[in-house]
């Protein structure tokens, strides 16, 4: 059989424009999140997600003190720990959102208990092994992010976590009014109105908890669609 010699670099069989790479889908959610919060500051309002009001609770039970919040926006639940007596270190992928956390600690306080840092959470944690002692995550993990993603991440904030400590998080799941509606990523993950939501199955919350112990996954609803969501609590074995 003859093999016909692939095209050499920039020869006339090689005429069709090259083609950049497109870009993540986390990558353009990134740029969609940072013009959200340019057009809209303090979006999600001053007061504190109901799971964040819970986890306060939880953490102070557990004797927690340092913080870890992921995907903080502009960081209505950071404050809520702050001013809860917690140390706070906020990330979140979009220097906008973090910039009014910054600008709302520095006005109303406590600026001495936030810290912030940009960070994308594809990429490993800036933080040494063991190091806090409760993690909390709204409406994250359910961002657009892999299986694959997802399971790094959550290896990470074991890491990161003493033994014992505690991890809340909470996601929209596929039980949810906008699984389903808009262009499909694959993955369950659903892109409506520009936002890219990642629908948790009952089955992914169960693969993330493996090696921890799993305490609650509790039903609740946000907003006025409403969002369904889940707010799962897991502790590192001590
Ligand atoms: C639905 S919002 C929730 C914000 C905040 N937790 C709250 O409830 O007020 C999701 C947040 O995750 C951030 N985010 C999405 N993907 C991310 C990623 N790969 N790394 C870090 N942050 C990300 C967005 O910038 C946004 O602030």
């Amino acid at each position: 059989m003859t093999r016909t010699p692939d095209p050499a670099p920039g020869s006339s069989a090689d005429a069709s424009p090259r083609r950049e790479p497109a870009p993540a889908l986390a990558d353009t959610q990134r740029a969609h999140w940072q013009q959200t919060y340019h057009a809209h500051p303090g979006m999600y309002g001053e007061q504190p997600s109901a799971p964040a009001e819970h986890a306060a609770r939880a953490f102070a039970a557990a004797g927690a003190h340092q913080v870890l919040e992921l995907g903080a926006g502009h960081g209505r639940d950071a404050l809520h720990f702050a001013r809860s007596g917690f140390s706070v270190l906020a990330t979140d992928f979009s220097p906008t959102g973090l910039a009014q956390l910054r600008g709302a600690a520095a006005e109303h306080g406590p600026a001495e208990r936030v810290r912030t840092a940009v960070h994308d959470v594809r990429e490993p944690l800036p933080l040494p092994d063991a190091s806090v002692d409760a993690v909390f995550a709204h409406m994250l993990l359910c961002m657009a992010l892999s299986t694959e993603e997802l399971e790094a991440l959550v290896a990470e904030v074991r890491r990161v976590l003493r033994p014992g400590g505690t991890f809340v998080y909470t996601v929209r799941h596929t039980g949810d009014a906008h699984y389903g509606a808009g262009t499909g990523h694959g993955d369950d993950i659903w892109e409506h109105g520009g936002f890219a939501v990642h629908f948790f199955p009952r089955e992914l919350v169960d693969r993330l908890a493996e090696g921890w112990h799993l305490i609650e996954v509790h039903p609740f609803e946000e907003g006025e669609l409403p969002r369904r969501l889940w707010r799962i609590t897991q502790e590192t074995p001590r």
